[in-house]
């Protein structure tokens, strides 16, 4: 693995969640140049990903090309056109033989992959698990992570099995982020069966993070999949969704079409205040500090002794809420944090609002909308 990458959340687009198989060089093109316009780059988003489904053949001598149809000037023009914008481009491949899109998969062809990623200039790869019957998953990743190395061009290693194989057990030396779950849907509490497997929505796919947060830090990271923000469901929901995300320092991959986006999504994206909770140099996973009535307070240690606080609010119906600083004893044992309302004096500062709204001195009185949340920061 490629060290000093990644030390904070990876932030950029991914084409699948909005466009699966329908991505050309036009459309990356155009994404790029709206990261640009819009703001996303200077909010940070970096990475322009493309997903399954850019892949054409493998010629006589194993090389990969992309679809020439799709990508008639080829990756390397597509690599130089993004990095002219200052950004950074990321592929996708796959473990087995195919990929789930059912291209040419890396199996067998890791190092000559490798290479030809670094010869077109990718800096990120997502390295997907359909069809890996008899694959040792662990294996197969250190595999592709040592043809990266040996290719020498330093690429970001996302590793995408779902969490079937414990990867935050195995996945720090390996690669920087891996998938603790099947995939993210588009909407807030439910989720898509599809026969042989299931996507989830952005409830189920929060739930699924519990026991994970140990394993995360700079440079390798949970990864609850990627933003579905924009991509239809309620502004409450998208701001409920995107809060969370930054809570779990989850890498912020939007999956959105970002050249036509409403004026409260490209708020909730380049929301710089909320972008720093996940981007917080100390690299801690935030934790769930109670759950009553399906009304959730999250809490993150932030740098400086300074907190992170949400109240994620998933009942149909709006909740009042009293939280009192002064008796509440928040204290997150495997970090060795503790915050100290006894002795110090927070204000709190509304990272949605962009206000203060008050002290830990008083007790916070609120009421979060259905679907939505109420994040603050602890400031000193
Ligand atoms: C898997 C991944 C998705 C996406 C698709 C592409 O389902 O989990 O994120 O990459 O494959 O086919």
């Amino acid at each position: 693995k490629y060290e000093g990458l990644a030390l904070t959340p990876p932030m950029g687009w991914n084409s699948w969640n909005k466009f699966a198989c329908d991505i050309d060089e036009t459309l990356i093109k155009e994404i790029a140049d709206a990261i640009v316009e819009s703001g996303m780059k200077d909010a940070g988003y970096i990475y322009v990903n493309l997903d399954d489904c850019w892949h054409g053949e493998r010629d006589s001598l194993g090389f990969i090309h992309p679809d020439p149809e799709r990508f008639p000037s080829g990756m390397k023009a597509l690599a130089d056109y993004i990095h002219s914008k200052g950004l950074k481009i990321g592929i996708y491949s796959c473990a087995g033989y195919k990929t789930c899109g059912g291209r040419p998969g890396s199996r067998g062809y890791e190092y000559q992959d490798a290479l030809t990623y670094a010869k077109w200039g990718i800096d990120y790869l997502k390295y997907d698990w359909c069809n890996t019957e008899g694959l040792c998953a662990e294996g197969a990743y250190m595999t592709i992570r040592d043809a990266i190395r040996s290719a020498g061009r330093p690429m970001v290693l996302s590793i995408c099995e779902w969490g079937d194989n414990q990867p935050w057990e195995w996945g720090k030396d390996v690669g920087h982020l891996w998938r603790t779950t099947g995939d993210i849907t588009n909407c807030f509490d439910c989720f898509v069966d599809h026969g042989t497997w299931k996507s989830w929505g952005v409830t189920y796919i929060l739930d699924m993070q519990e026991g994970l947060r140990q394993y995360a830090g700079p440079g390798h990271w949970n990864d609850p999949d990627m933003l579905e923000v924009g991509n239809g469901m309620s502004v409450n929901e998208d701001r409920a969704h995107f809060s969370m995300w930054c809570m779990l320092a989850a890498p912020l991959i939007a999956g959105n079409d970002i050249r036509n986006m409403s004026k409260e999504t490209l708020e909730i994206l380049t929301n710089k205040e909320a972008i720093a909770v996940d981007q917080d140099p100390l690299g801690i996973q935030g934790f769930k500090y109670s759950s009553e009535d399906s009304v959730e307070i999250w809490f993150k240690p932030l740098v400086n002794d300074e907190w992170a606080f949400c109240i994620l609010n998933r009942n149909e119906t709006d909740k009042e809420f009293v939280f009192d600083w002064q008796k509440e004893k928040v204290i997150d044992e495997l970090f060795d944090k503790k915050l100290d309302t006894q002795n110090k004096t927070y204000r709190l500062r509304d990272l949605w609002k962009h206000e203060f709204v008050g002290t830990t001195d008083e007790p916070l009185k609120a009421v979060v909308p259905s679907h939505d949340v109420l994040m603050l920061r602890l400031v000193k």
